[in-house]
């Protein structure tokens, strides 16, 4: 069937193409209904149905003769080292784990936190928690105590599971320090961790709290699938707010597994028994999307690589992967292109590789510039797609549907609405725009399965971040256009998130931490253009009349707070100390024009603004720091 036509059909008869998508599934109980309109905006897909994840992603594919073949492959240059894990190995470690789970006292609906570097006990982790039904929230290994206390409060876990260290590189990250302080904070200091003791960083004297892994699995039996409802949380995975409490996405099992079995044929094309390698991190959606679930529900080899695109050992780590284990499909951020070409411009390494294997690059995270879209068309040779989405949604909301109908690619375009997501463009008054026009990015409710239902134990906020701005209409936070051939152009954010190399920040929190300085009376964080990660942040502060400070000394303990409160992921570019901040009549800091004059862009003066001299002020010190 044309694109076109699974598209109105997925837009008209939702229920008749997600109950086909459906049948990929294997489930213990049929749904009541596939879509339940009972509660809106709030929806439900498949209520009544009951089905395991975990046995989607792994038994099933055991019982129809898989179990040989590789499900998952451990890749790691930082620590030498590659593994393979056939289906039927992962399925019985993940019920051993499962297992030490249960011996712990963890049940259905129960939340397990996982704060672990890129190995393989992370996947069997996440694993093992779906085949018991209890809800993981796996925390990026590279947040700070402080963030991880909030995700830890929030969620409200029986255990937390975490590793001694981390590999940056060359640099050994010790994960203790950061785990003990977390849970310090989070008042949970007696909570049960259990900790994967890596060689390079063995624990030697664990905290009476600590179980280590190799401990738990010793004494563990196998615990088997347990259904649950389609409904039921599977994980949640905390994002960016705009304030310092993160937004704890819920996903609920059954429409997730449906909608990414699905993507993973129509979008990215691929087969069971394919090679899948999504470069990111499992801390991140599309870690959780597209290096766990996605390829295992397809009965895919999925790629797990602990390390770079550049220094591991150098910029042709990804080929090196991609010829050793026959790649058929990468996934990665446009950031991770930008990197290997800065440092393998001509392509001279790609070409000592043999990537044949290799059938499509997908890139997402960030805006795909054009620049970076035509280099690796030409150095792959093969379809390069950009395409868009979110932390909420869970999979793409727009994409070239390579397994439908390839559309011809327009650099800087996402192309078309995948099947299922209704895409509107609305101006402020929630009328939508003329074709060609730029304005709010929604999805016309009801969502797709696979998406967020909720945020953790908080309806309300949900409501309020997404669906009260225009009623009927998720707000997606993006800005843009869809043109006259129905190709979406997402330009720019409307709220205060920024895209760091991929890792999505909101500027607030690193506002919260600039002003937890004594010194620091006012500020503003901006998002300014980076050619190597996109955005990187940038602040401004104003200090009090009274502070007599070493202006370089301050700057580095602003920096170090961000480091240390938020990660090394926002470091920001810089901190300028200016005299006062261009600000509205009504006292709103004019962040937008700010980040236009940093970053070099023609601005207007806002007719609002209280003292336009504020804008050359903040020029002029923007150039003195060059
Ligand atoms: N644990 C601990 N620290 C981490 C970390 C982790 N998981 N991930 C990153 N960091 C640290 C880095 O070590 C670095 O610390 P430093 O400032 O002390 O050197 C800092 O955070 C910034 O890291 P990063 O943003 O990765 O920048 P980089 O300069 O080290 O590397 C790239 C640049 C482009 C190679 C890297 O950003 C990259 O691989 N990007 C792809 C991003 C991606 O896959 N995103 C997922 C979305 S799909
Ligand atoms: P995250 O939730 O971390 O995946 O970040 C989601 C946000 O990243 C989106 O709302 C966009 O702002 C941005 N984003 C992700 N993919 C793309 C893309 N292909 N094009 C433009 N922006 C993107």
């Amino acid at each position: 069937m044309s694109y076109k036509k699974q598209y109105q059909q997925s837009i008209n008869e939702p229920e008749v193409f997600w109950a086909k998508a459906a049948a990929g599934i294997s489930w213990n109980k049929p749904w009541d209904k596939v879509l339940d309109t009972a509660d809106t905006p709030f929806y439900q897909w498949f209520p009544g149905a009951e089905m395991n994840t975990c046995y989607n992603a792994l038994d099933r594919h055991c019982e129809a003769g898989r179990g040989g073949q590789d499900a998952l492959i451990y890749d790691s240059p930082v620590t030498d080292s590659v593994i393979h894990f056939s289906y039927d190995q992962l399925r019985d470690k993940v019920a051993v784990f499962a297992g030490v789970l249960r011996q712990q006292g963890v049940e259905k609906g129960d939340r397990v936190v996982i704060y672990m570097p890129m190995i393989p006990e992370a996947v069997i982790s996440m694993l093992a928690c779906a085949r018991i039904g209890a809800i993981h929230s796996v925390v990026f290994g590279g947040f700070a105590p402080k963030e991880l206390a909030a995700r830890i409060t929030d969620a409200d876990p029986k255990l937390v599971i975490s590793a001694s260290c981390g590999i940056e590189g060359t640099r050994v990250i010790p994960y203790l320090p950061l785990l003990s302080e977390a849970m310090q904070l989070a008042d949970a200091s007696s909570m049960t961790q259990i900790v994967v003791s890596r060689p390079q960083l063995p624990v030697t004297d664990p905290d009476p709290a600590v179980l280590l892994w190799d401990d738990a699995i010793a004494n563990a039996a196998p615990a088997d699938c347990v259904p649950v409802a389609a409904t039921d949380p599977l994980y949640i995975l905390y994002t960016s707010g705009t304030t310092g409490q993160p937004k704890g996405v819920v996903r609920p099992s059954g429409g997730h597994a449906v909608a990414l079995k699905w993507s993973m044929d129509h979008i990215y094309n691929v087969q069971p028994g394919d090679v899948y390698w999504a470069a990111s991190d499992i801390g991140w959606v599309v870690g959780h999307s597209y290096i766990v679930y996605a390829p295992l529900l397809h009965g895919c080899t999925s790629i797990l690589y602990e390390g770079k695109p550049v220094g591991t050992p150098d910029a042709s780590a990804f080929w090196r992967v991609i010829e050793q284990h026959k790649v058929n499909c990468l996934f990665t951020a446009p950031t991770a292109f930008r990197a290997i070409r800065r440092e393998d411009p001509q392509g001279k390494l790609l070409h000592q590789f043999d990537i044949s294997s290799l059938k499509s690059l997908f890139l997402a995270g960030e805006r795909c510039d054009p620049d970076t879209l035509y280099w690796a068309q030409e150095q792959l040779q093969i379809p390069v797609i950009d395409h868009w989405w979110q932390t909420e949604t869970g999979w793409a909301m727009a994409a070239n549907p390579m397994g439908i109908e390839s559309h011809t690619v327009k650099a800087g375009s996402p192309t078309v609405a995948v099947p299922g997501y209704d895409i509107r463009v609305l101006d402020d008054d929630g009328v939508e725009v003329a074709a060609g026009e730029s304005g709010n990015i929604v999805v016309k409710l009801p969502l797709p399965p696979g998406n967020l239902s909720t945020l953790w134990k908080n309806d309300e906020r949900y409501f309020e971040a997404y669906l009260s701005l225009y009623p009927g209409y998720y707000l997606t936070g993006d800005a843009g256009i869809i043109d006259d051939q129905g190709y979406i152009w997402v330009m720019s954010r409307i709220d205060d998130v920024i895209n760091v190399a991929g890792h999505r920040l909101a500027t607030g929190v690193l506002e919260e931490v600039l002003t937890g300085s004594d010194v620091v009376i006012e500020c503003a964080v901006l998002g300014v253009a980076d050619k190597l990660k996109g955005e990187v942040p940038l602040g401004f502060v104003v200090l009090s009349a009274e502070a007599d400070v070493d202006e370089v000394a301050l700057k580095q303990d602003l920096r170090q707070r961000i480091r240390q409160q938020v990660g090394a992921i926002a470091t920001p570019r810089d901190i300028l100390i200016v005299e006062r901040l261009p600000k509205t009549r009504s006292g709103k800091i004019l962040r937008g024009t700010m980040r236009k004059i940093a970053d070099g862009e023609e601005y207007t003066v806002p007719a609002t603004i209280e003292d336009p001299e504020v804008l050359n002020e903040i020029a002029a010190v923007l150039s003195r720091a060059g």
